[in-house]
């Protein structure tokens, strides 16, 4: 079959990331972050206080950190020993679904599953002792309110997580009441933060000039260290960091690619722009662009962004390994003309979402120069999309020369590789010191 080119042509434009519109998207997301400042309610971002700001690169001591965020859980041990250095001492980590064999985090799941496996991670990472004395740093990577650094409650799950019972709870209550019930008394949650915020803190124990940190991953969100915020309560140096949970960021113009996913997700009207952006939903919107061009509308192939990699960065004459995916999950043997525009398709689709970052970071980096000059400074990233995706980072570059001009060399992004564990190690050195 042939696609047809009015119809391909209509879809390509809806991908398109102009300029101008990603010009419009870092204006409105400063606005966005100004009106917060003053009134979190009447910005689309939560902006939630962390009640941390910076290490001073200084802590040391042995630590465990869990990390839960995503479909992978981490515990470990990470022994600090000051000026960016830094020991794993032990590892463990294990899905939280197994298609067919079990699922923590489904509309079936229970409270009691989800912990009771926390609680066993945490188990093995310390070899079954229960004796020592560990205090747990937890980076816990959903919007929480939080009013001191260890307490923080779900307001409301994200990235298809269903769980019953835990939105609206103070999970690290959650977590003492699992570890009690495998008579762990000896685990200390100290401090609980968005993984943005342990990537942040990860970044800064090694590096200066690091004022952001950000999630592009199956999930996206950014935070960032807000000067003017002083708070007793607070923990480090230079102000407090906010967490943004732009992934809920609204002022921007959905596609009806967008729409249409967001209808059919776990939350609607939730997450605009990580909807528009992250790994967890770029796979779908390809799907749903893909079915269209091959009159098949609503099946669902499963693609996703490894999918989506795949297809991109085939550069061989007649794409086949392009093919060789697309027939495997479309079950359609398409021409080198139409496996062509796949792939333009699937780079549009992961372009737009780079842009639209680069488009948020922008914003903050305006944000913190104020009225001043725009500093040397790094956002520190974590995460697959941003670090494994095929013309990603190129074009988060070039959205940041495009829209910062000769201030671009100021900025640049970095990647903070496992930043979710030491952040939490971080946060818990900061907060017993
Ligand atoms: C969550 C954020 C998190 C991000 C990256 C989003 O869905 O709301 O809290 O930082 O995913 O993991």
């Amino acid at each position: 079959m042939a696609f047809n080119e009015g119809n391909f042509q209509d879809i390509m434009s809806e991908f398109a990331a102009t300029p101008e519109f990603i010009r419009e998207v870092a204006t409105n997301f400063q606005k966005d972050l100004k009106i917060g400042l003053r009134d979190p309610k009447s910005s689309s971002m939560r902006m939630l206080k962390s009640y941390v700001g910076l290490p001073t690169g200084k802590e040391t001591g042995e630590f465990l950190a869990l990390d839960f965020g995503g479909t992978n859980v981490r515990v470990l041990r990470i022994k600090l020993e000051g000026e960016g250095r830094y020991e794993v001492v032990k590892k463990v980590g294990e899905p939280l679904i197994i298609p067919g064999k079990y699922d923590y985090i489904g509309k079936n799941s229970t409270v009691d599953e989800m912990f009771g496996f926390l609680a066993r991670l945490i188990d093995e990472a310390i070899e079954g002792d229960h004796e020592t004395k560990f205090y747990l740093g937890h980076t816990f990577s959903f919007p929480s309110t939080q009013d001191d650094l260890n307490n923080a409650k779900l307001i409301i799950w994200t990235k298809e997580f269903a769980t019953p019972g835990v939105e609206g709870k103070v999970v690290n209550d959650l977590l003492l009441d699992a570890l009690k019930k495998r008579g762990i008394e000896n685990v200390v949650p100290v401090a609980v933060i968005n993984d943005t915020v342990a990537v942040l803190l990860s970044a800064a124990y090694k590096q200066s000039e690091v004022y952001t940190g950000s999630i592009y991953a199956t999930g996206h969100n950014t935070c960032y260290l807000e000067s003017s915020i002083k708070d007793p309560k607070g923990f480090g140096q230079g102000g407090m960091i906010l967490n943004l949970e732009c992934g809920n960021f609204m002022k921007l113009t959905p596609n009806r690619f967008d729409i249409e996913l967001d209808k059919n997700s776990e939350k609607p009207g939730e997450q605009r722009f990580e909807k528009m952006v992250s790994g967890r939903y770029m796979g779908e919107l390809f799907n749903m662009a893909v079915a269209e061009l091959l009159d098949e509308i609503g099946k669902n192939y499963g693609f996703t962004s490894i999918d989506m990699s795949g297809i991109v960065e085939d550069d061989t004459a007649n794409l086949e390994k392009a093919a060789a995916i697309v027939a495997e999950k479309t079950g359609h043997k398409l021409e080198l003309a139409d496996l062509k525009k796949i792939k333009e398709l699937d780079a549009a689709i992961i372009i737009r979402s780079a842009r639209l970052v680069t488009a948020s970071y922008v914003g903050i980096v305006w944000q913190r120069a104020g009225e001043g000059a725009i500093t040397t400074q790094h956002v520190a990233v974590d995460g697959s999309v941003y670090e494994k995706m095929p013309l990603v980072q190129e074009n988060i570059n070039k959205a940041l020369r495009e829209l910062l001009g000769a201030d671009a060399d100021k900025v640049d992004t970095i990647l903070d590789n496992g930043g979710s564990g030491l952040g939490a190690a971080i946060a818990a050195a900061m907060a017993v010191s």
